[in-house]
């Protein structure tokens, strides 16, 4: 086995999964926002601190996506948070790509930056500690017009572009074409656009020669859009996920990590719970743990409101969060 494929593997190991601390700086500063935090280089770091720098976390997590520019700050430990993290065992990843942008050829659609200089970044970010990296796309669903093949197809080739480089700088790429939740689309619409860009994604890679051993798939769960007024039950969810994904995920990749996509953190821990047991029952052939920002997060922030003297409560919300979603991966 190549060590690019132990350490895919390896980030699924029993119980554990991924928080993505990796929020742009301008995501990260409306994250901090809406918990009235004023954004700083400081607040941002102490924002990253917060988790990483939480006790017993490793129990927990495999791995940490961070942004590129906490590879370059210290923790309250003093010590580099790449090197924080790989004392503990937990594994320092980063986002490589650099946003999103309307494409121009359809403007309510977005297309991923950040191939322009990438495997000079890659070289960067290996050097600094990282030992895997993320690309994400987004796709809108808007009736049956949206997302456009062209929206697909672009974002497909970007992340097989992506996975090629990383894999040839020594890092294992996570892919993320995340199918956004914002809408008022069905399930079953949200299953159809999942499966043609899974089905477009894999076929991408393989006219790219990406090795599918030593890739991880970071996906949406199958849900109904957020405007639809449907609340999806567990099962549901469950059944569609794993229905989309059997049919169109080859066996042979890592693994799959979920994102929780604007889900609440209790939906997020219920769907990912009952994912797991479905996939038990038909048998799925690779290992599924979380990936998730928003809903291991979000309680945190809550307590956190920027003080230190909440900062001991609002990591032990996050183990609390993060007990219960580790809990998911092994219902
Ligand atoms: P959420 O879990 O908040 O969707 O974030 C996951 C992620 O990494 C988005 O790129």
């Amino acid at each position: 086995m190549t060590d690019l494929v132990m350490i895919a593997r390896s980030l699924f190991s029993q119980g554990k999964g991924l928080l993505a601390a990796d929020e742009s700086v301008h995501t990260a500063t409306a994250r901090l926002a809406s918990y009235g935090i004023p954004a700083s280089a400081e607040t941002r770091r102490q924002y990253r601190d917060l988790f990483i720098g939480a006790e017993g976390m490793e129990r927990f997590l495999s791995g940490v996506i961070l942004f590129s520019e906490s590879l370059l700050e210290k923790g309250d430990d003093k010590k580099l948070f790449p090197k924080s993290l790989a004392t503990r065992s937990v594994m320092p990843g980063v986002k490589v790509d650099l946003g999103t942008e309307p494409m121009s050829a359809s403007p309510n659609e977005l297309i991923t930056n950040g191939l322009l200089g990438l495997s000079e970044r890659l070289e960067e970010y290996k050097k600094q500690g990282a030992v895997f990296t993320k690309w994400r796309a987004v796709f809108r669903i808007d009736g049956d017009t949206l997302p456009s093949a062209q929206a697909i197809h672009e974002n497909v080739k970007r992340l097989a572009i992506y996975a090629k480089e990383a894999q040839a700088a020594g890092l294992v790429p996570i892919l993320e074409p995340e199918v956004s939740l914002e809408g008022k689309h069905s399930r079953t619409r949200a299953r159809m656009v999942m499966g043609e860009v899974l089905k477009t994604l894999f076929s991408t890679l393989n006219e790219h020669s990406v090795d599918r051993a030593s890739i991880v798939l970071k996906t949406s769960m199958v849900l109904s859009g957020s405007e639809s007024g449907k609340r999806d039950t567990p099962e549901e969810v469950a059944l569609d996920t794993l229905a989309v994904l059997i049919e169109n995920v080859p066996s042979q990749i890592a693994g799959i990590v979920f994102l929780s996509g604007g889900q609440t953190p209790d939906q997020a821990t219920e769907n990912l719970a009952a994912i797991t047991k479905r996939a038990k029952e038909v048998g799925a052939p690779w290992p599924l743990t979380f990936s998730y920002a928003r809903a291991l997060q979000e309680e945190a922030l809550a307590v956190w409101k920027g003080k230190e003297e909440n900062v001991p409560a609002a990591r032990a919300a996050f183990i609390a969060r993060l007990t219960r979603v580790s809990a998911a991966t092994t219902s």
